[in-house]
């Protein structure tokens, strides 16, 4: 496990949990901040390393790692494993721009490795509950809250949170992106901390997605309408939530209960709560094994980012026009 801090000990935990499961060993952990290495190996029983090179020089037998660093940093990192043999696990975003995951996807293929995107809201029980139930989707309203904390300041909210809900639609939608309108404003660092984004599809679809990580409460949802039906997905809660006018439902076998007018029906269909990070590392963990394609590929980080980083120019355009803020 590559980069232990705030996000990176939750890879190191699941490791641990795996390892005591019988299913992977955890050779140790990686921080350039020693003292924060040894902290989190002691915790999880494992080694600790201070860089990439230090382990693999000591531990050849390394098969994968997960990478966790800071975003700036993850074509540095990943490609000193990729170039070593290793399978990789990149925290999400994939890079901070697009010459870098290109980069990321050429060195995985040259390499023939094993690399995923840490897109982790693709394994979110109630995500992976309302794939089948995707017909049509035409309008999506999509809600990232968070309080503020002092952490992954090195990019904008837009990549940092907004990004989970991009690749959840680019899913969903499966179409090119016509246009985008963006406004976004930095509120207590110095990049936006803020931001309403309206992305139209060539499909039609319109999504509208609000991020923030200067929010008192927070919230994790994602609403969306289809012919005659509306479905509501809260990650947080791992739970959706459909109604459906008439017989919209043809033969989805869901559990429908009653509502008060007969012309509507609401259903929860059954969600098997799990964390999505023990699914997401299990779902990389298998790939490696059977050498397979991961269910997130590094491509899927590349269509989010490219999304993301062209939301924040017209964030910029906007802010140039307007004559306020600076991103
Ligand atoms: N999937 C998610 O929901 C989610 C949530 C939070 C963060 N993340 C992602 O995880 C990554 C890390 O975020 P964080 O909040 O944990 O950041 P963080 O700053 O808390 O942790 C990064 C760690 O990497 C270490 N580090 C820096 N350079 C290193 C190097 N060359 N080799 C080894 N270690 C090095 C730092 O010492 C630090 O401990 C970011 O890409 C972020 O976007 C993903």
């Amino acid at each position: 496990m590559v980069g232990v801090g705030a996000f990176g000990r939750n890879h190191a935990r699941v490791y641990r949990q795996l390892e005591e499961a019988g299913i992977v060993r955890l050779v140790g952990v990686v921080d350039a901040d020693t003292t924060r290495a040894n902290t989190v190996a002691r915790e999880f029983e494992c080694k600790a390393f201070g860089s990439v090179g230090q382990m693999l020089t000591t531990h050849s037998e390394v098969q994968a790692a997960s990478v966790a660093v800071p975003t700036v940093l993850h074509l540095e990192v990943a490609r000193d494993l990729i170039e070593a043999g290793v399978d990789v696990l990149i925290e999400k975003p994939l890079a901070a721009t697009l010459g870098e995951a290109d980069e990321l996807i050429r060195l995985a293929l040259t390499h023939q490795r094993v690399a995923q995107v840490g897109h982790l809201e693709r394994f979110n029980p109630a995500v992976r509950a309302t794939l089948p139930l995707i017909s049509q989707p035409m309008f999506f309203e999509v809600h990232r809250l968070s309080v503020f904390s002092p952490r992954a300041l090195d990019v904008d909210v837009v990549l940092d949170l907004m990004i989970h809900d991009l690749d959840i639609v680019l899913t969903f939608v499966k179409s090119q992106v016509k246009e985008i309108r963006a406004v976004g404003l930095p509120i207590l660092s110095r990049k936006v901390d803020i931001a309403n984004v309206r992305v139209e599809f060539e499909t039609g679809c319109v999504a509208n997605f609000t991020a923030s990580r200067v929010s008192t409460e927070r919230v994790r949802k994602l609403r969306f309408f289809q012919p005659r039906q509306y479905i509501s997905i809260d990650y947080g809660r791992q739970d959706v939530l459909v109604f459906s006018v008439g017989d919209a439902w043809g033969t989805q076998p869901i559990f429908i209960q009653p509502s008060v007018n007969p012309q509507i029906s609401m259903a929860k269909p059954p969600v098997t709560a799990e964390e999505p990070l023990l699914a997401e590392i299990k779902a990389f963990l298998q790939a490696v094994e059977e050498r397979s394609k991961p269910v997130v590929p590094l491509e899927d980080g590349r269509r989010a980012l490219a999304l993301g980083l062209a939301i924040l120019q017209e964030i910029a355009r906007h802010a140039g026009r307007v004559g306020v803020g600076k991103n």
